[in-house]
């Protein structure tokens, strides 16, 4: 592994981050170790394929062939997750009893009975075999500035975090709101409150005032964890006034703590903390918390079809379990390896693949601060060279804007440290999956389309693990893990037997890995994914299981669009627009984008009377959803139509919608139900209209 480049840190961050990156000078890659033998569980890593050796599990289960032990772990669960839970986490106190769940009534508990600590997994087991290992590489914005950070200096740092959370009156059960980019400050909160039995909440930090608040305040936030600015792609984002204008409607909050990640001092106010300030004041160990398997560790909102973002529940012991277990198998991680998965904090993939799997697993991971293109298109090429990256899991967005670039981009770097390749988030697409196989990978890596959610804790459905030298087919996701069962649902919601059909993915039994439940809402978390197939988990995607019986996800089947690898309702776009005192009805659906995956069309009909100036009402719709929910969610297009189209019960038709805006065809399906059909040709009229113009435009510009 390489040094960090001392030349940069003049332009470096002060406070806690100067401190971390004088640190880190002698902070190098971990001890030597015995050849071939894992340091965290002392298994031997030389017999590896198909699958390495599930750590110190029971001898049996090592045992087993890959098509084995899945078997076991559907037919068996208490035995398959029982034997993984007693040996792959140290428990303060063992559990009695695997799981108690049904699935009808709602209900989802698993080692019950059982005592233990994340941030003890995740920081001290690690500490006591090898404290000097790399835990965190942060690549930050700015090439060549990596910062190093070992277990025992997280450890150190969490533990002061911890403390000052403490000091200030927060305990077990308390809510905390960590608002900041992906840094080791950021790992730290989310450990800290793991360490205390805090309950973390990480918002994405590209949200606004307005969507953050909203989320401290379902969530009752006690406090906020913030920085100054953050730095993507050489630009500066004010973070610390989007949380001032946040918090003046959270009556919940009473601390604000502020990091400072750039030289640029925040105004601070009555609420406001210095953080690194008063962590340098604090003890750097701080005794952890004995917490219940079941007691919450996060929440994490994202969108559904109705309503307001939910706060998804993830509890202690079943979370850490599988997201640890699915990093291990999916991507193959071995000892020493350097795991890259470059999302962002604020998403499950951030939580699970940057944060509690690989650390967990004892593992060296990336937490990358930057852009794809920033400061060119080889940037996440280059990163892989100079830090060894072993996996790297990304985006199809990501690729599909990359791909669009010289091959050279990739070509120039070094990425022979690569063994796996993962993508996340969306659909790939065979020209994406392709490129980042062949051109990325030189053909030589495997490539995994990994299917999750949110909800689901881990990945869920991904070409590995599989028995050895099994097949990996482009652009699917294929097989599923270790204890899930996918069914696919006809439409009368039945399970499909046989291969060669397709209809609603569920899946038939609870993993430790799934939500328990939405934040103050169990009612609708019910409703949402347990109640439209009765005794299953609804994903509200669309799947279809190809005729040798490999599971193909073909896209969401509510109002759910998929921007950039976000989630979004388009429901909330629609409420933002609504505020609008002009607008007194919107439909907003998502159509086909080739690098975003898909953008929001929004149909806005407009009051009477504001004929005048329909164009700076648009831009004042765009400015209204970028404030009450984030830049990503500003529809790509605008369509001014008279009316909606509607059923005669007021339900807006918005097949239709999708259909008149892709154009796919004018055969535009059943309309016996539409109220009035002369509003369609009205609509496709107003949509040639539009089309016409923006391509006029487009020749201009
Ligand atoms: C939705 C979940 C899982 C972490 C990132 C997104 C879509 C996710 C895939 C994939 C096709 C995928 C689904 C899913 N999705 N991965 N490999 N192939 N679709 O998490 O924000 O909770 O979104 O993303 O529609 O339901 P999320």
């Amino acid at each position: 592994m390489q040094r960090i480049n001392m030349a940069a840190h003049s332009s470096s961050g002060t406070g806690f981050f100067r401190t971390l990156l004088s640190r880190c000078r002698t902070s190098g890659p971990g001890k030597s170790r015995t050849p071939g033998l894992c340091q965290q569980h002392r298994c031997r890593l030389s017999s590896l394929p198909p699958l390495p050796p599930p750590g110190t599990w029971s001898s049996r289960l090592s045992r087993l062939s890959h098509r084995d032990l899945y078997r076991l772990s559907v037919t068996d669960p208490d035995q398959f997750w029982g034997s993984a839970a007693t040996d792959r986490l140290r428990w303060v106190k063992l559990f009695q009893r695997v799981r108690d769940c049904d699935l009808s009534g709602g209900k989802i508990s698993w080692f019950l009975g059982g005592k233990l600590n994340v941030s003890v997994n995740c920081l001290d087991v690690h500490v006591e075999k090898h404290p000097d290992r790399v835990a965190l590489i942060w690549e930050r914005d700015e090439p060549g500035t990596e910062v190093k950070v070992t277990y025992r200096e997280l450890l150190e740092t969490t533990s002061r975090l911890a403390n000052a959370l403490k000091s200030y009156g927060i305990e077990k059960g308390d809510r905390v709101a960590i608002y900041m980019p992906a840094s080791p400050l950021a790992v730290a909160a989310m450990l800290a409150c793991a360490r205390i039995g805090a309950v973390h909440t990480v918002v994405f930090a590209g949200f606004s005032s307005e969507a953050l608040s909203g989320r401290i305040q379902d969530a009752q936030c006690k406090a906020v964890v913030t920085c100054n600015q953050g730095v993507r792609g050489g630009r500066l984002i004010d973070l610390k006034s989007t949380v001032d204008a946040a918090v003046k409607s959270c009556p919940s909050v009473q601390h604000v703590f502020v990091s400072q990640r750039t030289e640029q001092p925040a105004a601070m106010g009555e609420l406001d903390v210095p953080l690194e300030k008063v962590m340098s004041c604090q003890s750097s160990v701080c005794p952890a918390e004995p917490l219940d398997s079941e007691d919450v560790l996060f929440l994490l909102y994202t969108s559904g079809s109705t309503g307001k973002p939910k706060g998804i529940v993830h509890t202690q012991a079943g979370y850490l379990l599988y997201a640890s277990l699915t990093h291990q198998y999916v991507f193959d991680y071995r000892d020493g390896d350097v795991f890259g998965c470059v999302a962002d904090v604020g998403w499950i993939t951030g939580h699970s693949y940057v944060v509690y799997g690989p650390l967990c697993n004892g593992a060296t991971t990336v937490l990358f601060e930057s852009t794809p293109v920033y400061p060119n298109p080889g940037r996440y090429w280059e990163t892989v060279q100079r830090l060894r990256i072993t996996q790297f899991y990304g985006a199809p967005t990501a690729l599909r804007l990359l791909l669009k670039y010289d091959e050279s981009w990739v070509k120039k770097y070094d990425r022979s440290s690569l063994r796996t390749l993962g993508s996340v988030g969306e659909p790939i697409n065979h020209e994406a999956w392709h490129w980042f196989h062949s051109v990325v990978g030189d053909g030589r890596c495997p490539l995994v389309d990994t299917w999750w959610q949110t909800e689901t804790g881990g990945v869920c459905i991904a070409p590995r693990p599989a028995e050895e030298a099994a097949p990996i087919l482009p652009a699917m996701a294929m097989r599923p893990f270790f204890g899930i069962q996918p069914v696919v649902m006809g439409d009368e919601g039945e399970p499909l037997p046989g291969n060669s059909v397709s209809g609603a993915l569920c899946i038939s039994q609870p993993w430790p890995g799934m939500a328990r439940s939405i934040y103050g809402d169990h009612q609708r978390f019910v409703d949402a994914y347990l109640k439209p197939y009765p005794g299953y988990y609804f994903t509200g995607d669309g799947a279809s299981r190809s005729e040798d019986g490999y599971y193909q996800i073909t896209g969401r089947m509510d109002d759910v669009i998929n921007v950039s690898g976000h989630r979004l309702g388009t429901a909330e776009i629609e409420d933002a627009l609504d505020e609008h005192p002009a607008v007194p009805e919107t439909a907003v659906i998502g159509i086909p984008h080739d690098i975003k995956g898909e953008v929001p069309f929004a149909f806005v009909v407009l009051k009477e009377g504001v004929g005048g100036d329909p164009p700076a009402v648009l831009q004042q719709l765009r400015d209204l959803v970028a404030t009450k929910i984030a830049k990503y969610a500003v529809p790509e297009h605008f369509l001014v139509v008279k009316r909606l189209p509607k059923t005669r019960s007021g339900k807006i038709m918005r097949r239709i919608l999708r259909k008149v805006a892709t154009e796919t065809t004018r055969d535009l399906g059943d309309m016996s139900t539409l109220d009035d059909p002369s509003v369609v040709q009205e609509i496709i009229e107003a949509h040639e209209l539009y089309r016409k113009q923006r391509s006029q435009e487009k020749k201009k510009n």
